[in-house]
């Protein structure tokens, strides 16, 4: 039999949960569906068996395939490492209502939340989350390991590097072909934020327009 998981009890988990099942139902396969968490609350959550990973990992499988529904992209990547080296295999995740258009490009392991919508020439990278009602315009490239809160906009011509977290209902403003709007490696967009210009790594903007949320010390 197939052990089949979704890596997260948290919020993000138990809303991936029911889209994950509806696709593996589809697949015709038999398979056990399961909830794996490195701190499980109970053994039980939304219907579904809750293991610790280690116990995952010995249950007797024919293959195993997970998703990893855990919003920071630092410990996402962690886990996905930790599966990688016990030959566990990703699976998109991806609600039926999700709209693709023309030549966009997704890595594995997506998650793709209801209402979704990618339009034309979109590269994304591994592991990208999408919450409910995110789209992404066209000529964007997305790097690996980034997050879309709910309601993220993000209009054409954006660069997204690796680890960038985007809360909700943020906008961003379109770049230009040839001169993209980039937001840079590890940086954090606060919800509601208005980007309209570059933001460099690793800061946290917040505002309309988005400026540099200054940490206070004392
Ligand atoms: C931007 C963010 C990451 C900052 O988190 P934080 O470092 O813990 O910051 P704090 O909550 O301590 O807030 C620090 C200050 O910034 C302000 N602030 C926080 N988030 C803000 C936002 N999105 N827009 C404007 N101001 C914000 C706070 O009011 C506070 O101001 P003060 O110092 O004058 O009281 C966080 O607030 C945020 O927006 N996260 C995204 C949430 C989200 O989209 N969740 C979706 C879940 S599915």
């Amino acid at each position: 039999m197939m052990q089949v998981a979704v890596f997260g009890t948290g919020g993000c988990g138990r809303g991936v949960m029911p889209l994950a099942r509806r696709k593996w139902i589809a697949s015709g396969h038999r398979y056990q569906l399961v909830f794996v968490d490195d701190n499980p609350a109970t053994g039980e959550c939304n219907g579904h068996r809750v293991f610790t990973y280690a116990e995952w990992i010995n249950q007797p499988a024919s293959s195993r395939h997970i998703s990893i529904a855990i919003a920071n992209g630092t410990t996402r990547e962690k886990v996905v490492q930790r599966c990688m080296a016990d030959g566990v295999e990703f699976f998109e995740v991806r609600a039926d209502n999700v709209v693709q258009l023309d030549e966009v490009q997704i890595s594995n392991g997506a998650i793709l939340h209801s209402f979704v919508t990618l339009t034309s020439n979109i590269k994304i990278g591994k592991h990208f989350h999408a919450n409910i009602y995110s789209y992404i315009e066209h000529d964007c490239i997305i790097g690996d390991y980034v997050t879309f809160a709910p309601g993220v906009k993000c209009n054409g011509n954006v660069v997204v590097e690796d680890h960038v977290y985007i809360g909700a209902n943020s906008v961003i403003k379109q770049g230009q072909p040839g001169s993209r709007l980039v937001i840079g490696r590890g940086a954090v967009i606060g919800m509601g934020a208005v980007v309209t210009k570059s933001v460099p790594p690793g800061v946290t903007v917040v505002g309309n327009p988005a400026s540099v949320l200054q940490k206070k010390f004392f």
